[in-house]
């Protein structure tokens, strides 16, 4: 009998096991995207960060590491880190320019999103994390990848061309975290609001989209999570918004909603492709860039450059846009020439020709 019940405890607790291992491989699928965090420090303020971060969001993390261990760095007025910089810079496409790192047993390659912590010396990236985006730049190639840079007080713009040289095809989730000895204290807050503004890959792809349609041709915004996003998709979910945007200082479409969207204006500089609200009460679609204080909508994505700007009409004025949730069917574009006769419902179907109501036409809301 001992046995017996010996027996089933243990059937019972394979099969439990079991289910465990079954429901944590779904929990690891259906997360949120894989993120991985990686750091290089030298004084511990990235660490800090990095520690942060990881307890605010859900990755896995690591740490670069230079194969030449006890380096002074500080020594002779930071003289050590100033060659390893000269050397980089002398010679930026050798991998032989660059500090030897360790391995590290995280391959980047199995994440969507890295988030890469760096210090700045002499302006630039630190020489030991140019050297791990240097190594990784092929497996970074279309990651998801966010930036946050630690100095005592300089400015951090050439931290951000240097990553933008070592990884050219990975993919920005938005503008760069600074962090200096000032505000170092306050880096949780500080990393939970830039958090907000990254526009981060995730697996099950739980971003809620906007489409912006401007002469039969339509294109997705990715919707940043806050106030005036939620108060706006609260919006469409009544009904598609026609407007009438035009151009203006070179950088931008823009016009009245017709109604206010609660405001968290921060400054920005805001990027091609960028769609933010201005002022509580109007929006810009940004074709160029412009620094000014804006609450952030979302992103086109889809889109850059030239094919931006003609998408945009950039230049132009009275321009008809429709905002919407759902993606208009059967509309083709139109071209740049010419009026379209095509109606469409406010679910963004095209309006049979005997339909009654209201009903966008050329992306103006008319009662038939
Ligand atoms: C070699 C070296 C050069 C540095 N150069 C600068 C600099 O030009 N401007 C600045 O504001 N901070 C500079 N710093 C300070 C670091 O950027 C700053 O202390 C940062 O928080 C260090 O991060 P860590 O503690 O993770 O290493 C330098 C530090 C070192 C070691």
């Amino acid at each position: 009998m001992k046995q017996i019940i010996m027996l089933l405890s243990a059937l019972l607790l394979t099969c439990c096991s079991q289910e465990s291992d079954a429901q944590a491989e779904i929990a690891r699928q259906t997360d949120v995207g894989s993120t991985l965090i990686v750091y290089y420090s030298y004084t511990g303020n990235c660490r800090e960060i990095a520690s942060s971060l990881s307890s605010l969001i859900e990755a896995d993390v690591a740490e670069v590491l230079t194969v030449a261990e006890n380096q002074d760095y500080n020594a002779n007025g930071y003289k050590l880190g100033n060659d390893l910089l000269n050397a980089i810079n002398s010679n930026p496409e050798n991998l032989g320019s660059y500090p030897a790192i360790k391995a590290i047993d995280k391959d980047v390659s199995n994440y969507d999103n890295i988030i890469f912590i760096t210090p700045l010396w002499h302006a630039q990236m630190a020489a030991p994390a140019q050297t791990y985006l240097f190594q990784n730049r092929e497996k970074l190639a279309g990651k998801r990848l966010a930036l946050i840079v630690s100095s005592w007080s300089s400015g951090i713009s050439t931290v951000v061309s240097n990553a933008r040289r070592l990884v050219p095809n990975a993919t920005w989730a938005g503008e760069a975290l600074w962090i200096n000895h000032n505000n170092h204290s306050s880096r949780a807050s500080l990393i939970e609001n830039w958090l907000q503004t990254q526009n981060f890959q995730n697996s099950t792809d739980m971003t809620q989209k906007m489409y912006v349609t401007i002469d039969g041709q339509t294109e997705t915004v990715s919707l940043t999570d806050n106030g005036a996003t939620q108060s706006l998709v609260a919006k469409l979910q009544e009904s598609p918004l026609a407007l009438t945007l035009n151009s203006s200082g070179g950088f931008e479409i823009w016009g009245a909603l017709g109604f206010s969207l609660p405001r968290s204006d921060e400054q920005m500089n805001a990027q091609p492709g960028d769609v933010v609200l201005y002022n509580g009460s109007n929006i810009c679609l940004f074709y160029g860039t412009n620094s000014w204080s804006y609450t952030r909508l979302g992103k086109i994505e889809s889109l850059s450059g030239s094919k931006l700007n003609a998408f945009l009409k950039a230049g132009q004025t009275g321009i008809d846009v429709t905002l919407s949730l759902t993606k208009p069917t059967g509309i083709a574009k139109t071209g740049t020439s010419g009026r379209s006769t095509k109606a469409y419902t406010l679910h963004g179907t095209l309006a049979q020709t005997e339909q009654k109501g209201i009903v966008i036409q050329n992306g103006k809301k008319i009662i038939k």
